[in-house]
């Protein structure tokens, strides 16, 4: 009895405290939309400090902080720091372009780069930024007429009609693009005016060893000491408008630029990070956050710790290898320990069980309203039986994907030569000539570094993973007789000609285009593609036809929560738009007895120091600055240099590169990370323990300046002391 009693207390409690953390959440958590800041956003965030009014940080008609954010290359956002177009992001966002500006001769991500004047800036060909012009809210047009009745099919394509036929009719300029997005899972939608920039150069980078500081053993990880920045400029044609890469191109004259601010922060402080985060899923139901804990993150965990460990083996051992795979391995690792965080925190936070006493009183108020009750009754159990349905397919296409797709390099690759023959069979030679014009440049960039020994370790171990934990329909005939997946990837990589570069590009110059086509598809790798990808490509639309019931019914549950819990503040989950974040610069408890302060400092970098080390070498001139104390101007009230410093703002993947900015708008910091106990909050925000990690401006100015001795730069950045 007594322990009923206190299961009972207990949850009476965590009803309490759900419902205090759904009802209370000020200052804490959500991405919003820069355009409809008015009004409460407003209120609040004056409440919390900022001196600034929401028409200073956006504004159609006139210059506002939104003109200085960009967003960076795909996935990540910049901020313009000078009147000549510098643009400052994180070292994590470039690494790519840094990266494939490296040579073994010149390695500029091992050694840094600066650029000692525009000249010897370099382009960084493909890369774009793209910057907001205008948003506007195009609901009333998009779902005009649109009654919850409407066949899901229908409505779609309703509403993609209705987009396109917008596209066409608002006006733009040659350089303009118009973007028009779904919020609140296709109950508002936004249509953005952008402008793409595509001559980018790079202008600064720091050694890998201070810009990547940590690397995977701190990443996701407070504290953190990692300088994660990098320096680009962008370039627009004699009118300043967007060029494509000439060397007569000039700076862009920004309609905006940040000020940097010496300022700093303390716990309390009132920030605000401005980007472009790419997805967060926060009104998922219980089951659906059950199924991602128990079914698909371990299974792609899984099957990235077996393809992670073969590649860090040989990274460790050669230093050519590992600069072919360090982008490569960043990009697995980086979702694989945040799935692993991601798991945990949900776990902790019991997201599960608090969603669940949501849908309680959901359905409680639900079934005292008769209107309410048709139409939103069975919402939470229609989620069951789809989430039902979903689960062999989702575990499927979670497995399927990271084998086929993702970590098997020859199986991806054999997917584009997949594509040139079916280019060949339906458009004949024309069809075949324009593909291969795609593929020749993609080749070019992958052979140099693909290494078929690590991919042939990691395909035998995953090809047994597979065989081991798929359902017997999405095995192949001809791989049943293989048990060993050594074996297989014997024959497979000792007698294919796609591990061949030279012989590769022999081949795509052959005359005869029957004749290579005959050579590609009696290659035994490429039959095993293809054999695999078709699996793949079995479980998709099952998958996808699943998914589809499921998005209409998330619409709809959304559309429900804003009715039954008019009092709460709703988010619009992030879509990769421009949004705008804040909270406070704070501390937190990530377990029992131990508080996290919320700044780092350079001491703790060299405390991190581990001479010749893999992540945490450093470079000897800043180990001798921290010795002479020669911080210049960058040092704090205590003396040290602050390098990171974590708050309450809500983020996710596409916020790294983000400017935090304090009261006043002025530039403090960069976004670039969360900590390991919060990454749930793409889930399940919970202002406890979730944490954005943001580089303190401070760091990034100390190594320009006394590192690099990059003055030029730091003259031609506006930084200000205190407010001015
Ligand atoms: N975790 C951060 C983000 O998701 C930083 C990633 C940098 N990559 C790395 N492997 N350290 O992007
Ligand atoms: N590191 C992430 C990024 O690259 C940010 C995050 O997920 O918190 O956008």
């Amino acid at each position: 009895m007594k322990a009923l009693n206190s299961i009972h207390f207990k949850r009476t409690i965590l009803i309490l405290v759900t419902f205090i953390s759904v009802y209370t959440l000020i200052g804490q958590g959500g991405m919003w939309l820069p355009n409809l800041l008015e009004g409460m956003n407003e209120k609040e965030m004056q409440e919390m400090g900022m001196e600034l009014e929401v028409a200073d940080i956006y504004n159609p008609e006139k210059s506002s902080l939104k003109d200085g954010i960009v967003r960076f290359g795909r996935g990540c956002t910049g901020a313009i720091i000078s009147k000549e177009g510098l643009l400052i992001t994180n070292h994590h966002c470039g690494y790519g372009n840094i990266q494939r500006l490296s040579t073994v001769e010149n390695n500029i991500l091992k050694n840094g780069f600066w650029a000692a004047n525009k000249a010897e800036e370099i382009p960084a060909p493909g890369l774009t930024v793209t910057i907001v012009d205008r948003i506007e809210d195009v609901t009333a047009y998009i779902l005009a007429g649109i009654g919850d009745d409407l066949d899901p099919r229908e409505r779609q394509s309703l509403v993609d009609q209705r987009i396109s036929a917008l596209k066409k009719a608002t006006p733009k300029t040659e350089y303009q693009e118009i973007e028009i997005n779904p919020f609140y899972q296709g109950n508002e939608y936004h249509l953005f005016v952008v402008t793409v920039y595509s001559d980018i150069r790079l202008v600064g980078s720091p050694p890998e060893s201070i810009g990547k500081f940590g690397a995977d053993t701190d990443n996701w990880v407070w504290p953190r000491h990692t300088g994660d920045f990098s320096i680009f400029r962008i370039y627009a044609g004699p009118d300043n408008l967007p060029a494509n890469y000439s060397p007569g191109n000039k700076p862009l004259k920004p309609r905006y630029y940040f000020p940097v601010s010496l300022e700093g922060v303390r716990e309390r402080d009132f920030t605000m990070v401005f980007g472009f985060p790419g997805r967060t899923k926060e009104y998922l139901p219980s089951i659906a956050i059950d199924q991602t804990i128990k079914v698909v993150n371990p299974a792609r965990i899984e099957l990235r710790t077996d393809a992670l460990s073969i590649m860090n083996k040989y990274m460790r051992e050669d230093e050519k290898i590992r600069l072919q795979y360090a982008s490569k391995n960043a990009g697995i690792a980086n979702a694989w320990k945040k799935w692993i965080g991601e798991n945990q925190g949900l776990n902790t936070v019991g997201a599960v069980e608090k969603k669940r006493i949501l849908e309680d009183e959901f359905m409680k108020r639900v079934n005292a309203n008769p209107e309410w009750s048709e139409k939103y009754g069975s919402v939470l159990t229609d989620f069951e039986k789809l989430y039902k349905e979903l689960e062999p397919l989702a575990f499927a296409e979670a497995y399927s994907y990271e084998t086929t797709i993702q970590n098997i390099e020859l199986m991806r690759l054999i997917g584009f030569f997949n594509e040139l023959v079916k280019a060949y069979t339906e458009k004949g030679v024309e069809g075949f000539v324009s593909y291969r014009e795609k593929l020749v440049p993609y080749l070019n960039s992958f052979y140099p570094d693909y290494n078929p020994d690590i991919d042939k370790e990691i395909f035998a171990t995953l090809f047994e993973k597979y065989m081991k934990h798929m359902e017997k329909k999405y095995i192949p005939y001809a791989f049943e007789p293989y048990t060993s997946g050594e074996v297989l990837a014997d024959v497979i990589y000792d007698n294919t000609i796609f591990t061949q570069p030279k012989e590769v590009e022999k081949l795509l110059r052959m005359e005869d285009v029957q004749g290579i086509i005959d050579i590609i598809e009696s290659d035994l790798a490429f039959y095993t593609s293809v054999q695999w990808r078709e699996m793949y490509d079995l479980i998709t639309p099952e998958y996808n036809r699943v998914l589809e019931q499921i998005n209409y019914l998330q619409m709809k549950y959304m559309k429900a929560l804003m009715e039954v819990f008019p009092d709460h503040r709703f988010f619009p989950d992030a879509n990769s738009t421009l949004r705008l974040t804040y909270g406070y610069v704070k501390g937190y408890k990530p377990k029992d007895a131990v508080y996290y302060l919320p700044v780092s400092y350079l001491s703790g970098v060299i405390e991190k120091y581990i001479p010749e080390d893999y992540e945490f070498d450093l470079p000897n001139e800043l180990i001798s600055l921290h010795a002479k104390k020669d911080f210049g101007k960058y040092a704090d009230q205590t003396g040290d240099v602050p390098v990171c410093f974590i708050g309450t703002n809500h983020t996710t993947g596409g916020n790294s590169g983000s400017p935090v900015l304090n009261k006043y708008g002025h530039l403090i910091g960069l976004n670039f990370d969360r900590v390991w106990e919060g990454t749930m909050s793409d889930y399940y925000y919970d202002p406890s323990i979730c944490r954005n990690i943001m580089l303190d401006i401070r760091y990034v100015l100390f190594i320009i300046d006394k590192y690099a001795h990059a003055t030029h730069l730091i003259n031609e950045i506006d930084i200000r002391k205190a407010k001015e």
